[in-house]
């Protein structure tokens, strides 16, 4: 069965619910602004390039959506609209670049009509989406450099096709070898407390025909021990200029132990999750959701209700313990500084 993260559908987004996956697979039609907002804030679409895709046609969406036709209150109404989108989730940068770029168009739009700036803003979201396709499948070629055949790869959170347009940032790496003829294995961390791990990843890869392994997060250290790890691979959601990167909760334990048994860590990074105007992780905004996610399992407490939890949803891999940040544009090494500003020439 082919599942479709996000559609263009006649001005209409059309997201898979990754809240029901993989038990059902229902659609979701975005037709209004609010509509993109809570898909993104809910988690309906999730993953760090779906939601700037997303974003970008939620702009373009509200351009359909304001009904004046006089330009300048026009041209504010969406501004504010764009602002808005921006504060649903905080952390992946791809939610900001999407708005940014498409507020550049709107900025930079010359004219005074109304009907152009909105077929220049949908033109601009259907650019975005296809870049992503073509960024994910030269990161795949990218990582596959790196690994070798029968090689088996560990992964955290899900960075698949269904956490961007197609392909996957950190998953490509199996397209591609599928592609190319190359044979490789999965291990998925289960990924408390959402469970991307267990409900996306491992559902995606098996879907695909590729060899995937399930495992609890406690398991990493065991697995890496007895020798069945070559690599980690995982995406990201914002990386720092230094090359601290944040990504899903877990993945900062997954770099430690990796450091520990030597094995490789690889950072899946599309150029547009790289944010040069920070400095260093600490200038990462990391998303707290509700405890609730933690104490209730399949609808049912499984603590004693009102216990204290805290629930950060992101952690920030410090850039001393990733071996390479892979992106659409090359592979670079530390001093990672120096070889982000250079592929940003
Ligand atoms: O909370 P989520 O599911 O949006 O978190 C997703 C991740 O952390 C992914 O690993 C990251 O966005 C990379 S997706 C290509």
């Amino acid at each position: 069965m082919e599942i479709k993260t996000l559609t263009w559908k006649e001005k209409e987004l059309v997201l898979v619910d990754q809240t029901k996956l993989p038990v059902d697979v229902e659609y979701v039609a975005c037709k209004t602004l609010e509509d993109v907002f809570v898909a993104i804030r809910d988690m309906i679409v999730r993953g760090a390039p779906a939601i700037g895709v997303s974003a970008a046609y939620g702009v373009a969406i509200a351009a359909y959506e304001i009904t004046t036709t006089e330009f300048d209150l026009y041209k504010t109404e969406l501004l504010s609209q764009c602002d808005y989108l921006n504060t649903a989730r905080p952390t992946a940068v791809n939610l900001s670049w999407a708005v940014e770029e498409m507020k550049a168009v709107i900025n930079g739009y010359e004219g005074q009509s109304v009907a152009e700036l909105k077929a220049l803003l949908e033109k601009r979201a259907i650019e975005i989406h296809e870049e992503d396709i073509m960024i994910n499948k030269t990161i795949g070629k990218n990582l596959l450099s790196l690994v070798k055949e029968d090689n088996t790869i560990l992964t955290h959170c899900n960075a698949g096709a269904l956490a961007t347009s197609e392909y996957g940032t950190a998953l490509s790496v199996f397209y591609v070898a599928q592609e190319e003829g190359v044979t490789l294995h999965a291990y998925a961390d289960e990924t408390r407390p959402r469970q991307q791990g267990a409900k996306l990843t491992a559902f995606e890869l098996y879907n695909a025909g590729v060899d995937v392994t399930l495992i609890t997060d406690n398991m990493a250290a065991e697995v890496m021990k007895e020798g069945k790890i070559d690599a980690v691979i995982v995406g990201c959601d914002r990386i720092a200029s230094n090359g601290d990167t944040a990504n899903k909760i877990g993945t900062m334990s997954v770099a430690i132990l990796a450091k520990h048994f030597n094995i490789p860590v690889y950072i899946a990074a599309p150029t547009p999750t790289i944010d040069m105007a920070i400095e260093s992780g600490k200038d990462i905004p990391i998303e707290e959701r509700d405890g609730e996610e933690i104490t209730i399992i399949n609808g049912e407490y499984v603590t004693a209700k009102g216990v204290k939890t805290y629930n950060p949803s992101f952690d920030v891999t410090p850039a001393e313990l990733i071996t390479a940040i892979v992106t659409e544009k090359g592979i670079v090494r530390a001093p990672f500084k120096e070889g982000l500003q250079a592929i940003f020439k």
